[in-house]
């Protein structure tokens, strides 16, 4: 399919029979793919068997405390996905404006944001907060390339922020799902469940079914995911022009927060306090280092 270098997701989930995983990254090491994603439960036997073949390994967790685990296991990089992302939450429900914050404080390595973007606004968010970029999972989904049928597309475009739902909390095994009829039936009966057995909800959670929803298009088929962002998806690009436009955007946004700081460029000390100072970008503005509004 390309030429390019690429990477591959290995997720490791809690499932009543666990796949052969070392089977998984063994396949991996030998088709010679050199950048893994990790994610979920446990990786790191994985993540050894991966380091000892030179792959170079992005972990991606939803808290600190896994991070910090997985920097001791030899990860490169990290993605930290915040409680708004698509799929696996975690249990934490932490949001990027905290996460992302708590990783630039505490990790001292790299890390890409993951959860809840879309735009180039989310971008130049995330660059602010101290990540190196951005992963996104749901918008790519609504784009021209992606394998899926139109009619998950064009509901994904007329969806709100609000219109998720997390299942599978009562096994601490949290997802965040497009909230069709089968997911909230499922959030019902995991909330009435006397047994509290995981049986009672399996059949409305079932991968196989949510994975004909992509190819029959009826999305009310199955459980399938997304995440909270699907309230900013407004359209069905080509990748192509999806991330130039996020380009176009972050570039503007980083100039807008630019222009705010005002007064220290021409000589570059720091305004002594209660100075007022020449505003070069914004001539209204008189307050140094408030901003555009003349206050
Ligand atoms: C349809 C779909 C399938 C996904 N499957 C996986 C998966 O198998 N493993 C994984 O680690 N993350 C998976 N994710 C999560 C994404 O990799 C990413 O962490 C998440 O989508 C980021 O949140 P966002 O959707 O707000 O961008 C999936 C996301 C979507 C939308």
């Amino acid at each position: 399919m390309t030429k390019n270098p690429f990477g591959v997701n290995l997720t490791l989930l809690p499932a009543l029979v666990p796949p052969d995983y070392h089977g998984y990254a063994k396949v991996i090491i030998d088709e010679g793919i050199s950048i893994v994603e990790t994610a979920g439960n446990s990786p790191g036997p994985v993540i050894k068997q991966l380091k000892a073949a030179n792959c170079i390994i992005l972990h991606k967790c939803t808290t600190i405390r896994h991070a910090h685990s997985a920097i001791k296991l030899g990860v490169d990089f990290l993605s930290i996905d915040g409680f708004e992302c698509a799929g696996h939450v975690g249990e934490s429900d932490i949001t990027n404006f905290i996460l992302l914050s708590r990783a630039r404080q505490s990790l001292g390595v790299p890390f890409i944001a993951s959860g809840g973007f879309a735009d180039g606004q989310g971008l130049a968010a995330a660059l602010s907060l101290g990540a190196e970029g951005i992963n996104m999972g749901t918008r790519f989904m609504c784009t021209i390339e992606a394998p899926i049928h139109q009619k998950v597309k064009e509901a994904i475009v007329e969806a709100q922020e609000t219109d998720t739902e997390l299942v599978l909390r009562r096994w601490k095994n949290t997802s965040r799902l497009f909230a069709n009829k089968v997911a909230k039936e499922a959030v019902k009966v995991e909330r009435e469940s006397t047994s509290g057995k995981f049986e009672d909800v399996a059949p409305y959670v079932s991968g196989k079914r949510g994975r004909e929803v992509f190819i029959n298009g009826d999305v009310d088929f199955g459980v399938w995911t997304a995440g909270q962002v699907i309230g900013l998806i407004h359209d069905i690009p080509s990748c192509k022009d999806l991330v130039e436009r996020i380009e176009r955007e972050a570039e503007k946004t980083i100039g807008k927060a630019s222009s705010l700081i005002v007064g220290r460029a021409q000589d570059g000390r720091e305004p002594a306090p209660g100075e007022v100072g020449q505003n070069m970008n914004s001539p209204g503005a008189e307050i140094w280092g408030i901003g555009k509004t003349k206050l």
